[in-house]
């Protein structure tokens, strides 16, 4: 063995896992906390309003301290990116960022999650600078019900023209991410974007409706259990599962046997994913959370400016994930419904 492959070896060896066996690799960076859309189960008006305090830029980590946290995860097991919000086209010159990640070691794929708004004009820009492809969070595809469900004066068709703008560009495969609430988009909302995704090759995604934050006033009977979406989806047309594409994949995947595409269902709530989360989460202003229903984070960047070199951030940021306990899919109940929760608009989800 050459001395390559020793270093190699004594490198995984001192990847961290957590408490419960499991490593870090994905990393979800938030670049901002605001969002053009007021969807009533992630930013409600009510909170969300015109006097809310969103932070200010220089709270905001800048491109040059989340590339370094990126570079610093990365030797911790980091392998994937997923760029969120808040809406991360809101963030000037993202593009400058995707670059910036793009040229850090060991990560093999940066996405984004967006509600496609912004992206007529971006994504041909973000291809270039290295994003591997996009995923649009839309819940309707009738355009009374899309503006009723995001609270935007943003039309449908202008959502429309960016999935169409990313494909145009090659970010794919593109993802539809539809959260299904019960009585706001279960009726024919769910066959109408499965059979939007056949027709243009995306994967939709259906999500079971979750608990996250604390403004969305979610209760167990707003949630529609996956299986029912896949019994409605196969009595349309024939479906088969497919295996994870990897391990801790958050989706079930099932194909369509009679046309190329797929189709999946994220099921956190009647079948919690977390045995298998490799998942961390940073804040737009530089905490590190650990599971998306966590109170509170850890503040990198006080660690950042206050001095720490690489080394010592990296022991930090071990330190935290060797600690790691949550499992909070699993150990929902009706009493942790109320426990303090960060806002998903503020982690990304
Ligand atoms: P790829 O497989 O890389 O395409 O992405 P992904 O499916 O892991 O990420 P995505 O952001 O598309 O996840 C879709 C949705 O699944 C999120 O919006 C959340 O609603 C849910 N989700 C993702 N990660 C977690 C998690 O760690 N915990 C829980 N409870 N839900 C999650
Ligand atoms: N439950 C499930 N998914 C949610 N998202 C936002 N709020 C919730 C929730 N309460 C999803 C959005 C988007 C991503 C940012 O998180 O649909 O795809
Ligand atoms: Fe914005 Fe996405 Fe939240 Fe809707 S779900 S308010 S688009 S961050
Ligand atoms: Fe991971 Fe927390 Fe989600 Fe469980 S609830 S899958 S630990 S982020």
């Amino acid at each position: 063995m050459n001395r390559l492959d020793n270093t190699s070896e004594s490198t995984q060896a001192q990847l961290p896992v957590d408490r419960l066996g499991r490593a870090l690799r994905d990393v979800r960076i938030s670049v901002t906390d605001r969002c053009n859309f007021r969807c009533r189960y992630c930013m409600p008006r009510e909170v969300f309003g015109a006097d809310h305090a969103f932070l200010d830029r220089a709270e905001l980590l800048s491109f040059e301290e989340i590339t370094r946290l990126a570079r610093i995860i990365a030797r911790l097991g980091g392998r994937k990116i997923r760029l969120t919000g808040g809406e991360p086209l809101l963030r000037r010159d993202l593009e400058r960022l995707v670059e910036m990640l793009a040229g850090v070691d060991g990560i093999d794929d940066i996405a984004m999650t967006t509600n496609a708004s912004l992206l007529g004009a971006k994504a041909g820009m973000l291809r270039d600078a290295g994003l591997s492809r996009v995923t649009v969070s839309l819940d309707s595809l009738d355009p009374e019900r899309f503006g009723a469900i995001s609270d935007t004066q943003v039309p449908l068709a202008r959502v429309l023209d960016g999935i169409t703008a990313a494909g145009d560009a090659g970010l794919t495969p593109i993802k539809i991410n539809t959260v299904i609430k019960r009585g706001l988009n279960d009726g024919d909302d769910v066959l109408d974007l499965a059979a939007f995704g056949r027709e243009h090759g995306h994967i939709v995604r259906y999500i079971e409706y979750m608990d996250v934050g604390a403004t969305n006033g979610w209760c167990l009977d707003d949630v529609v259990p996956a299986r029912d979406i896949v019994s409605r989806i196969g009595a349309a047309w024939p479906i088969e599962p497919v295996d994870p594409n990897y391990s801790g994949e958050v989706a079930e995947r099932y194909r369509y046997l009679d046309c190329d595409g797929e189709v999946g269902v994220i099921a956190s709530v009647t079948q919690p994913f977390c045995s298998t989360c490799t998942r961390t989460r940073l804040s737009a202003q530089g905490e590190l959370f650990t599971c998306l229903f966590a109170s509170r984070g850890h503040d990198l960047r006080a660690l950042l400016r206050g001095g720490e070199t690489d080394d010592e951030l990296e022991q930090s940021i071990r330190g935290i994930w060797e600690r790691r306990t949550d499992r909070y899919s699993e150990l929902r109940t009706d009493e942790t419904v109320d426990l303090p929760k960060v806002e998903m608009s503020y982690i990304g989800g």
